[in-house]
């Protein structure tokens, strides 16, 4: 199995991304790491401990990261992932506790000991992989892609530009993508399209099996923005990044040069991605083309993900 680790907020999609990750036997899941997002972080800690217990994963190392972005505050989305940043279904609180070293630790230690290098799938701000990348550079030699949601080529949803992720800490996000390994943008523009059809919702929801019950819970909880439509939403989200693992020609894939905006005002936290023809093609000014190449995600079979999705559970 590939050797991955997973970095997140959860979350409602992120807990969806782990009942996934947790059952697809091609992955090794070595460990799970939290950060400040969707709601503080020890909220994340004890969303994704309690998704790994109800899943009956309760053995995989869970690790507590950094409580907010290395420059921004923290700027939860509660109001999507609910008050309790987990679709405030009453789970019982996990019984178990995060690993005694924090994030970077774990993942340092978790990568450099792999016997095969690792996959890394954020699913989150990227501040705990900054703060690894910037900490233990050394872990680059043990990582073989990274994989993570994040960024929007078209529209943002954080704001008109910028994706959640990207947005709530911009400066780690272009600590990520100046790393120097292979990296897979898995953005808003195939996010948003991977859905599960209603009925699938309903059949998960009243399943005998616990696991299935909440992944059709998760499915059916609806952005209270939108919560007029009774149609479930039915996004795979987060989830829709482990399937680009397990299965990367679900999507298509460019190698486009893609920056992240810094300065302050409207535009901050969009990721610029360069899709104008090679130099020699078109008159690209010189210079304007040095930004790292990213695998960018620009289409994906969503049926192919649903069914992968439907079938791993
Ligand atoms: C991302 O933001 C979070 O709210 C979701 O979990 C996902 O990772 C989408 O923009
Ligand atoms: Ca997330």
């Amino acid at each position: 199995p590939i050797p991955v680790i997973i970095d997140c907020d959860t979350g409602v999609d992120d807990a969806l991304a782990l009942l996934f990750a947790v059952r697809h036997p091609a992955l090794d899941v070595r460990a799970i790491t939290c950060v400040a997002g969707n709601t503080d972080v020890d909220g994340v800690v004890r969303n994704t401990l309690t998704v790994l217990e109800v899943a009956g994963a309760g053995d995989i190392p869970v690790a507590r990261g950094a409580e907010r972005p290395l420059i921004e505050p923290v700027r939860t989305a509660r109001h999507v992932h609910g008050q309790d940043g987990m679709a405030d279904l009453g789970l019982p609180a996990p019984t178990r506790v995060p690993v005694d070293v924090d994030a970077v630790a774990l993942l340092r230690r978790e990568i450099l000991a792999s016997p095969r290098p690792v996959t890394l799938i954020p699913t989150a701000p990227l501040t705990n992989i900054a703060l690894l990348l910037r900490t233990h550079p050394e872990v680059t030699r043990n990582i073989e892609r990274i994989v993570f949601m994040g960024g929007a080529v078209a529209t943002g949803n954080a704001t008109p530009v910028a994706e959640f992720n990207v947005w709530h800490d911009p400066e780690a996000a272009a600590v990520l993508l100046t790393a120097g390994v292979p990296i897979t943008m898995y953005g808003l523009d195939v996010f948003k399209r991977v859905l599960v059809p209603a009925g699938e919702v309903q059949r998960l929801r009243t399943s005998a099996e616990a696991t299935l019950r909440l992944a059709g819970e998760l499915l059916a909880h609806r952005d209270p923005a939108t919560s007029g439509d009774p149609t479930p939403m039915g996004g795979l989200g987060d989830a829709g990044a482990i399937c680009a693992v397990v299965d990367p020609k679900g999507i298509t894939t460019e190698a486009l040069p893609v920056e992240v905006v810094l300065a302050p005002g409207p535009a901050r936290g969009q990721t610029i991605v360069d899709r104008r023809p090679r130099p020699g093609e078109s008159e690209i000014h010189e210079g304007t083309r040095e930004q790292p190449l990213v695998d960018v995600a620009l289409d994906v079979d969503a049926e192919r993900y649903v069914n992968l999705y439907l079938k791993t559970l």
